[in-house]
């Protein structure tokens, strides 16, 4: 627990997208968080429309952090296809927003995370919400940002059904060499897998509600998910959007909205149909140490009161 009035840093690596987006606007102006940056990687669109849609989202809700441009494409194999199908071309449909004024910093992504680790007095925590790309490389060109990194809450991977394949996650599955690295380092891992974020499910009645907050944040919440659930009823099935990467943002705000289990985590980076999965110990029945602590359920009824208090916060 840290002492009252203090607030946890942290540093979001991410690929808006829908769902990057809400947890951005969640963690910027919440009292008990510090946002000291956004790092961008390729993952639901392109680098340069991840990048620009973090920028977007920032500018309309006046967010003032560094936005830093990060990996075009994942460490060792070819990039795989965007999820265009969810997030639509421009990575971000949906909502309109008015010409781009802020500017990207011109750090690099994996430089930003490894500067700002080194120079802070304390810990950070890293919260990465999309392809493990940028964390994986910061760790390798800097090993000695390891005793810096608090926690890595990331959202990704699952114990249950994958959402890119029958086995993996879309994140892990991204950049599943990139996950091998994150999940090997060493540091805490909280894993925001499917098998919760699932629960998390935007329907049309929490967009009715988070809409009558009638704040900027409100109408781009409610512009961005009324397209999200639109896709994800096409291509799922689901009445709603899951918000996979705010439950990462949730956590860290009221870690009791979260339920999780600690055991050891292991990413498919050898087979062909598994590629991309996390291999989560849940019975411990490797005996190995445990390397994460997994998600095994959500209080979604505090996970709604959480969003909507944050986007009261504008
Ligand atoms: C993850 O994949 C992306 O499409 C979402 O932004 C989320 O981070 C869910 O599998
Ligand atoms: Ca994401």
């Amino acid at each position: 627990m840290l002492p009252a009035g203090t607030k946890r840093k942290i540093i979001m690596d991410c690929d808006p997208g829908h769902d990057d987006a809400v947890a951005i606007l969640m963690a910027a102006r919440h009292p008990s968080l510090e946002l000291l940056g956004i790092t961008t990687v390729r993952g639901n669109q392109t680098i340069e429309k991840t990048t620009r849609n973090a920028l977007h989202v920032c500018q309309w809700l006046g967010i003032e952090v560094p936005v830093c441009q990060g990996m075009s494409r994942p460490i060792v194999r070819d990039p795989p296809p965007v999820e265009d199908r969810l997030h639509g071309d421009s990575g971000l449909d949906g909502p309109e927003f008015p010409p781009l004024k802020k500017q990207a910093d011109r750090r690099h992504g994996v430089d930003f995370i490894i500067d700002t680790l080194l120079s802070a007095a304390g810990q950070i925590t890293l919260v990465p919400t999309g392809p493990l790309t940028n964390i994986a490389m910061a760790i390798r060109k800097e090993p000695a940002i390891l005793e810096k990194i608090e926690e890595i809450v990331l959202m990704g991977g699952c114990y249950q059904l994958g959402n890119v394949t029958p086995a993996a996650e879309f994140n892990i599955h991204a950049d599943a060499e990139a996950a091998h690295i994150v999940f090997t380092c060493g540091r805490p891992v909280s894993m925001m897998g499917l098998d919760i974020t699932r629960k998390a499910l935007c329907l049309p009645a929490v967009i009715e509600r988070m809409e009558k907050i009638e704040n900027r944040a409100a109408r781009l919440f409610a512009g961005m998910m009324r397209y999200f659930s639109m896709t994800q009823k096409r291509v799922f099935g689901w009445e709603g959007g899951p918000l996979h990467d705010p439950t990462c943002i949730a956590y860290l705000i009221d870690p009791s909205c979260i339920e999780q289990k600690s055991m050891y985590t292991e990413i498919d980076i050898r087979s062909e149909q598994s590629y991309g999965r996390t291999n989560c110990d849940y019975f411990s029945l490797r005996k190995e140490p445990h390397n994460s602590r997994v998600a095994v359920n959500i209080d979604v009824e505090k996970f709604w009161d959480i969003v909507e208090q944050c986007i009261g916060l504008y």
